[in-house]
């Protein structure tokens, strides 16, 4: 057992049961003042006001007046690939567009590339880097994609790594299969053939060996149509993947429709939302994830969170964390776009990026909140003055210190 006392502000306290806040209760977050918390095998088992804190023989950590808020749960990423593209960023600055920059050969498949290319122990020692990065700025759980191998054997080199890191971290970190995040080239003009002979046996090989829970695919003109993403979620189901699906990012197709009627866990991206899909979305399991740091740094349009959230949806918040539309994995930089691009309140934001982000990832019965029985995943702050402190500083982060599991890393 463990004591943390004297902490000035406890935000983010939820009753277990809670797995998501959808419309209106997203702006509610709950807050205890001069309040302790007790951490038991790595699980919080008791909080409350200072006054009733009974003393006791356990190690107690004197928080002197700092904040305790849940970690962030990213639930989008891609963050094993071998190499920035860094030379596609200046040509972006002349004035390409990511979609002509993909056009000419870069883009995924200039990542699919390098990476193939790259070993193993490298990708690991990489991602490693980014991934203790990002826990330094309160991630304390994460989802990871492949899709930057579109080989049988890249894209299983991918998953390996994944899995590694999972070994590796004490934080929860989730494998998706994005085996179709882009056609290569030789089967540019029969990207069916690339389904059937490289989707489906790498759709085998992580199902046997457990190497992703969730299957992606990137549903978009150019990349995989309505009809190709049907196909792969016919077989993907019979392997019990489930859905966590690229749509809407740059055209809208059907593509949230799908991922609704599939029951997806989440939709992410979003940028391009009519009403009608808006409407499709509520009330659904499936939750809405949108990535403002992408379209920030590629400039494409901001998904509609506010009127999502207005029309009573669950939103998240992820960072989507890749070398070609978001070279960073910084949530506190993602809650303050969503608050200054997207119009979210700081309680929002900080809710889409906490609970909704752990349901987004099948992690809030686990994370996401500060709730009895939950994971002692949270960072500490001692300059917070309200949740806004955090998008209101943008471009850095107020963390003093993160906990995972109850202990300090
Ligand atoms: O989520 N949209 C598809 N995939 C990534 C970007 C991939 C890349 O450019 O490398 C995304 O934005
Ligand atoms: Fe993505």
């Amino acid at each position: 057992m463990k004591n943390f006392v004297n902490i000035k502000n406890i935000y983010g306290i939820l009753d277990s049961n809670v797995m998501r806040l959808s419309g209106a209760e997203m702006n509610e977050v709950e807050i205890i003042s001069d309040a302790y918390m007790k951490i038991e095998n790595g699980r919080i088992i008791e909080f409350g006001d200072m006054a009733n804190w009974m003393q006791n023989s356990a190690p107690t950590i004197d928080l002197k007046g700092n904040s305790v808020l849940p970690c962030y749960a990213d639930s989008h990423t891609h963050i094993v690939f071998a190499e920035p593209r860094e030379h596609e960023f200046e040509l972006k600055i002349k004035g390409k567009t990511y979609e002509e920059i993909a056009a000419a050969g870069g883009g995924i498949l200039n990542s699919a590339a390098k990476l193939g290319e790259t070993s193993e122990e490298k990708l690991l020692q990489s991602a490693t880097q980014r991934v203790q990065q990002v826990m330094r700025m309160g991630t304390g759980a994460l989802e990871i994609k492949s899709g930057y191998g579109l080989t049988i054997d890249a894209e299983l080199k991918m998953l390996r790594v994944i899995q590694k890191l999972y070994e590796n971290f004490p934080i929860p970190i989730k494998a998706s299969f994005l085996g179709a995040h882009a056609i290569p080239s030789i089967y540019k003009s029969n990207p069916k053939e690339y389904i059937d002979k490289v989707i489906y046996p790498c759709i085998e090989v992580a199902a046997k060996e457990e190497l992703a829970e969730f299957i992606d695919i990137f549903i978009e003109k150019n990349y995989f149509s309505l009809e190709d993403a049907s196909r792969i979620m016919d077989y993907s189901d019979k392997y019990g993947l489930k859905p966590k699906l690229h749509v809407n990012q740059l055209s809208n197709m059907g593509a949230l429709q799908l991922a609704v009627d599939r029951g997806a866990l989440s939709a992410d991206h979003l940028e391009e939302m009519t009403q009608l899909e808006i409407d499709y979305l509520k009330d659904k399991t499936t939750i809405g994830t949108v990535l403002p740091s992408c379209s920030f740094f590629i400039k494409i349009p901001y998904a509609p969170a506010r009127q999502m959230i207005d029309s009573g949806l669950a939103i998240a918040l992820a960072s989507d964390y890749n070398p070609g539309s978001t070279p960073s994995g910084n949530m506190n930089f993602v809650l303050s776009l969503a608050c200054i691009y997207q119009k979210l309140t700081p309680s929002e934001a900080f809710n889409a990026a906490t609970i909704n982000g752990a349901y987004a990832m099948d992690l809030s019965h686990e994370l996401g909140s500060i709730s009895i029985g939950k994971r002692a995943n949270f960072f500490t702050s001692s300059e917070m003055n309200s949740l806004a402190s955090i998008p209101y500083s943008f471009g850095r982060s107020m963390i003093d210190e993160v906990y995972i599991n109850g202990e300090r890393v």
